[in-house]
């Protein structure tokens, strides 16, 4: 079985299909999530609270994030894995290809993914320029929170939207092949969607992006304390974990998710 790449990602946005990811941490739920039918697995640095504990992603290591990599890419044989680049592990274009470079090789990852706009061209320039896929991370970026003030949705002032725009455009420019939004408007999400032409998946950005991640914990309904606005507890409604992923595919690929209450104005 050969595993999704970025060209599938590329054919799916022009046709039209809706791309399915979710996180992953572990061989196991890789597995599972791939039988279910996900195109993309992403080790993502909310590991640091779904399964470590932490109030927020900032302690997250590179070595954990390898660790996790390499757990998820043993359990999977056909999605895309992206890997988070942890918080200030990419400071510099030097760090970032030094992180990057392990959760490659050491972790099994495809491509990784970095928090930021403008002040990450350069990197994702070099990045890509190295022959590292780079997914970019705009609109909530949780690695900035104590930075943003909490948790909160951006891009509803119309001065930010415009940077968010120009920020997506610049990044495609740069070399990035995929870009996750967080936490916008559905207006935006949608426009900055059909502006670019690489894959857009979106979390809490409405229903026209190419594509969904949610967190795995949190559309199982295990994360502790209050479920995000944008995510929905697939479990509770089929009370399987297969099942639970085999309906979010569904309802990602036939645009039932996200319904009207999972997104902002
Ligand atoms: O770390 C993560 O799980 C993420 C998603 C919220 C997109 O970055």
């Amino acid at each position: 079985m050969s595993r999704i790449s970025l060209t599938t990602l590329r054919q799916m946005k022009q046709k039209g299909e809706k791309i399915a990811t979710l996180t992953a941490y572990d061989a196991s739920f890789a597995r599972l999530i791939e039988e279910a039918g996900v195109e993309v697995l992403l080790v993502g640095d909310s590991l640091g609270m779904v399964v470590q504990g932490q109030s927020s992603t900032i302690p997250v290591s590179l070595d954990e994030m390898v660790y996790h990599t390499a757990m998820v890419s043993r359990g999977s044989r056909r999605a895309l894995i992206i890997a988070d680049l942890p918080f200030l592990s990419y400071a510099s274009p030097e760090q970032a290809l030094a992180s990057a470079s392990r959760l490659m090789k050491e972790g099994g990852a495809q491509m990784v993914k970095l928090e930021g706009g403008a002040v990450m061209l350069d990197t994702v320039r070099q990045l890509a320029a190295l022959g590292v896929p780079v997914c970019a991370h705009l609109g909530l970026l949780p690695q900035s929170v104590h930075k943003l003030g909490g948790y909160r949705i951006q891009g509803r002032e119309s001065r930010d939207a415009e940077v968010m725009l120009a920020d997506a455009r610049a990044m495609e420019q740069a070399g990035a092949d995929l870009l996750v939004l967080e936490c916008v408007p559905r207006a935006l999400a949608a426009q900055i969607s059909e502006t670019v032409s690489m894959p857009v998946i979106g979390i809490g950005a409405g229903p026209s992006t190419d594509g969904q991640v949610l967190v795995l914990y949190d559309m199982l309904g295990i994360t502790p304390g209050k479920r995000p606005k944008f995510s929905h507890d697939f479990l509770a409604e089929t009370g399987r974990i297969d099942k639970a992923l085999a309906v979010y595919v569904e309802q990602v690929k036939s645009g039932h998710f996200p319904a009207e209450e999972h997104g902002f104005d």
